[in-house]
């Protein structure tokens, strides 16, 4: 491995998508658990195909191909995993797996936690005011401060003002999802977790995880690299309607709402079953956790459209 110091945005490259890189050789669910492996959500994600009588879903950053799995019972139609890692040998044989976009999207392209794994450039304010791109050595996870940096999307998203505020450049972020967005005869949408102007973290949000728990940053290969999504930037780009994942779901119907105790008395099967879809539905929905998540919604299913 290389020991020079690496601008942040090719180190994470490398870290993540390189040959023997992070994601091409471990499945995300073997290190953190996301929407995609509660069964709820893809009942919700089967409730926005009926609304928007999508033909096809494709499913960017497919990851194992759980929510295509889980979908598959759910909705007749065509379903597409996108996903640089091999395809998982416990999919469903009807589900497509392929490892680049289609050219185009006829129906509904869902993209969960793609975008915070989107490499970017790292940026430090550095004691004399100047903006400095900040390197970092993949095996220690050490940083220095390289070359000033000069960049139009930090100025408008992100301007640092005190020596030590660091950002990352959502740039790349935003030429990715306008790319997918570009590509669908439907909708589309992006799921992360985000922060807009008025919230940004004042030191970055570059964090790692591995085996389910947070460890060091280090672009090392070992573990996971991910930073929050300047949402309200990529929304601008694409025409994107933001909304919090809370909030799309309850217009979907989730509930997380204890059911009736009267159930339980008369119906104990369709209790616990209630009882179960609820404490999903909670766990989607949760403030400070998955329920705090944005969705970017494009095209066929606008804000409107998310209620019946
Ligand atoms: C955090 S995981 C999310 C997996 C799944 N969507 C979920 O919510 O659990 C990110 C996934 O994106 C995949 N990925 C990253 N860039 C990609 C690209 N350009 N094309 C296809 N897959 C990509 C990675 O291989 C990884 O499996």
């Amino acid at each position: 491995m290389t020991r020079r110091p690496l601008p942040w945005r090719e180190a994470w490259e490398r870290a993540l998508y390189a040959e023997g890189g992070f994601f091409r050789t471990s499945r995300p669910a073997e290190h953190f658990r996301t929407s995609v492996h509660i069964p709820a959500f893809a009942g919700a994600i089967a409730e926005v195909v009926r609304r928007t009588g999508a033909r096809q879903v494709v499913d960017l950053a497919a990851g194992g191909g759980e929510l295509l799995t889980a979908l598959q019972p759910l909705i007749d139609v065509e379903l597409v995993g996108v996903e640089l890692a091999a395809r998982p040998a416990d999919l469903p044989e009807s589900i497509a797996w392929q490892p680049a976009l289609p050219d185009h999207v006829d129906g509904l392209l869902i993209a969960n936690e793609w975008l915070d794994n989107i490499p970017c450039d790292v940026v430090e304010l550095d004691d004399e005011g100047v903006v400095r791109e900040v390197l970092v050595d993949p095996v220690t996870g050490e940083e220095t401060h390289g070359n000033a940096y000069d960049s139009a999307w930090l100025r408008e998203w992100w301007p640092l003002v005190e020596p030590g505020d660091r950002a990352e450049v959502g740039e790349t972020r935003d030429a990715a999802w306008a790319d997918a967005v570009s590509r669908v005869t439907g909708t589309a949408i992006a799921i992360d977790y985000g922060h807009t102007r008025d919230d940004r973290p004042p030191f970055g949000s570059l964090r790692s995880y591995a085996d389910g728990r947070e460890v060091d940053v280090v672009p090392d290969g070992s573990r996971d690299v991910t930073a929050h999504v300047a949402v309200d930037s990529v929304a601008a780009t694409t025409g994107a309607t933001l909304i919090r994942q809370a909030d799309a779901l309850a217009r979907l119907g989730l509930d997380g709402a204890r059911p009736a105790l009267e159930l339980a008395h008369s119906d104990p099967g369709a209790y616990v079953r209630a009882l179960s879809a609820a404490g999903e539905a909670g766990e989607l929905m949760a403030s400070g956790g998955l329920g705090d998540f944005w969705w970017l919604v494009t095209g066929t299913l606008d804000h409107g459209r998310l209620t019946p």
